[in-house]
């Protein structure tokens, strides 16, 4: 069982995500579910991961792979019952696993009641006041109310037909038609989102992750702002785009905390939000979120200077508000670090890769993504996983057209692919035509590609140099050193392209690209990401080794 004496776990906790739909299916129907988490939990334990951080799993049309919550409070049919949960959570705690579950407050699903309630009430009712309706312009109200962008391309606005069948007000959506954004200006809104905090904090969750925390609050009168955001969210000539990062988020934050510390042993915020590291921070501060995602440290790119500048001013902002630093290389929304990183130069991170697009290389992708992850789990802070990078999963650039399923695919009339590629179901054994994803072998919701098999975890659990076996080695031994606690200090005399720093008597070297490191008579091997070239550390490598 966690220890609720420990006050400070998830400063340095390292947090497994599981995507439900993908991980692992119990009940044969292609697409995983609560208990298909339960039954694979002592895999995330046996890494050595402290939590795991689970994607939505409430009922939902799954237009946005369950973003679109029609219920809060309960469990969706194919995932399971609220009884599951209760199972999952059990379990977890049994192997010393902490459970965090998304909370989704920047919008709701268009099924949910309380918007079905809007669409049937009239304009200006308390249930309208609930979302964000607003008349058009011109005389017939034929435009949007303002030039808003969905983040899945498109206009942010849907004209409704009220229910005496004219053409009507026009709703907010940030992200696709199906997802309305809620009014936090109300109290109303607020009042329901503790009730939700409640239900789950009773069901012994230790935290919550919380879906695009930056957006809840929107700028006075909507002013127009015609750009569409991709990653992280700067200003663009010192304006702070209305829909981001308004100072109004942090009541709320405050409030959601208070409610927070009123449980036992202490249960979490993180925040998502793509801002940078000195936005983020603000989050973070006394009494508000606990950490927030480090997506300026996700975006770099394999450049040595780059990644330095980013630890640097991420550790910086941080421990000017007193909470610690998160890091994160790969998620739901982005491609896989073991494909991004085989690539040279830019990769637009949530847009796909088609099987006529140039493809990445996946053997240097690989190489340098487990370079990568040992270099992060060498850092001090939180940092997240995602499943199936524990295997060197690649993106799958294979996916036909037809089983896309990223609402910016069809927004974006068929020209952004969008995030499926890492979304592609779990291969636990090499063999079987699910890879062991189900014994039923009933399809998977995505298709796997047939080199899946190789990527197995029965295929790499004991093979020396297996990325499996890489991360399970990093992991126990950051936990053994406690490397998420602590401070590192640079080595002053890295060559070009190469990291290089002291974690105590750790000595960490990454070598980003650059000329072989040579390592110092008698050093002491701890991990290794690549074998050893004549004693140096060559190009694409991270060792971790005692003087
Ligand atoms: C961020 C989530 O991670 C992503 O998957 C989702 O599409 C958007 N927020 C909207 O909820």
């Amino acid at each position: 069982m966690p220890d609720i004496t420990d006050t400070t776990w998830w400063r340095s906790a390292a947090i497994y995500q599981v995507y439900p739909r993908s991980f692992a299916d119990a009940n044969g129907d292609g697409t995983g579910d609560l208990p298909g988490i339960t039954g694979h939990l002592d895999h995330i334990a046996n890494l050595g991961m402290d939590a795991i951080w689970i994607s939505p799993f409430y009922p939902s049309p799954q237009r946005d792979g369950g973003y679109d919550v029609a219920d809060y409070r309960n469990v969706a049919p194919q995932y399971g019952t609220l009884d599951d949960f209760d199972d999952l959570v059990h379990r977890a705690h049994e192997l010393d696993l902490r459970v965090i579950v998304d909370l989704v407050p920047n919008h709701c699903s268009d099924q949910h009641a309380d918007f079905q309630a809007a669409l049937a009430a009239a304009p200006g009712s308390p249930e309208r006041e609930k979302f964000i309706f607003r008349d058009g312009l011109g005389d017939d109200g034929t435009t949007p109310p303002n030039d808003w962008q969905s983040m899945f391309e498109g206009s942010a606005w849907t004209r409704i037909t009220e229910p005496d069948g004219s053409l009507g007000q026009w709703y907010l959506h940030l992200f696709d038609t199906s997802q309305p954004d809620w009014n936090w200006d109300n109290p109303a809104v607020r009042a329901d989102f503790e009730k939700t905090l409640r239900f789950w904090l009773d069901r012994d969750v230790d935290g919550f992750r919380v879906d695009v925390c930056d957006a809840m609050i929107k700028a006075k009168g909507l002013p127009n702002w015609p750009y569409r955001t991709k990653g992280v969210v700067e200003p663009v000539d010192g304006v702070t785009p209305p829909m981001w990062d308004q100072e109004g988020i942090h009541e709320i934050f405050h409030q959601w905390r208070a409610v927070l510390d009123s449980y036992e042993g202490v249960r979490i915020l993180c925040a998502e939000a793509w801002l940078p590291p000195q936005r983020t921070a603000r989050i973070v501060r006394e009494g508000e979120m606990h950490q927030a995602f480090n997506f300026a440290y996700l975006e770099q790119l394999w450049n040595a200077a780059d990644i330095r500048a980013t630890i640097d001013t991420s550790l910086a902002a941080n421990d000017a508000v007193g909470a610690p630093t998160t890091w994160v290389l790969s998620n739901h929304d982005v491609m896989r670090h073991a494909s991004r990183y085989g690539y040279d130069g830019p990769v637009e991170l949530e847009s796909g890769v088609g099987a006529n697009d140039p493809q990445p290389n996946r053997e240097l992708g690989l190489r340098r993504a487990r370079a990568a992850t040992a270099l992060m789990l060498a850092l001090p802070g939180s940092a997240y996983l995602y499943q199936g990078e524990e295997l060197g999963l690649p993106e799958v650039t294979t996916l036909p057209d037809e089983v896309l399923d990223d609402p910016v695919w069809e927004r974006s009339g068929h020209v952004t692919r969008g995030r499926d590629g890492c979304r592609v179901p779990l291969p636990w054994q090499q063999a079987g035509s699910t890879f062991g994803f189900n014994s039923t072998e009933a399809a998977t919701w995505l298709p796997q590609p047939d080199y899946f098999g190789q990527y197995a975890v029965d295929a790499q659990t004991g093979v020396a140099g297996s990325t499996l076996e890489l991360y399970r080695a990093a992991l126990t031994l950051r936990r053994e050193l406690n490397l998420g606690a602590g401070e590192m200090r640079w080595a002053a005399d890295a060559a070009a392209n190469v990291l290089a720093f002291t974690r105590g008597d750790l000595h960490v070297v990454a070598n980003v690209g650059g000329e072989p490191v040579a390592l110092p008579q008698g050093a002491e091997v701890l991990l290794a990401t690549a074998d050893l070239e004549a004693g140096s550390v060559p190009a694409d490598t991270t060792v971790w080794y005692r003087a």
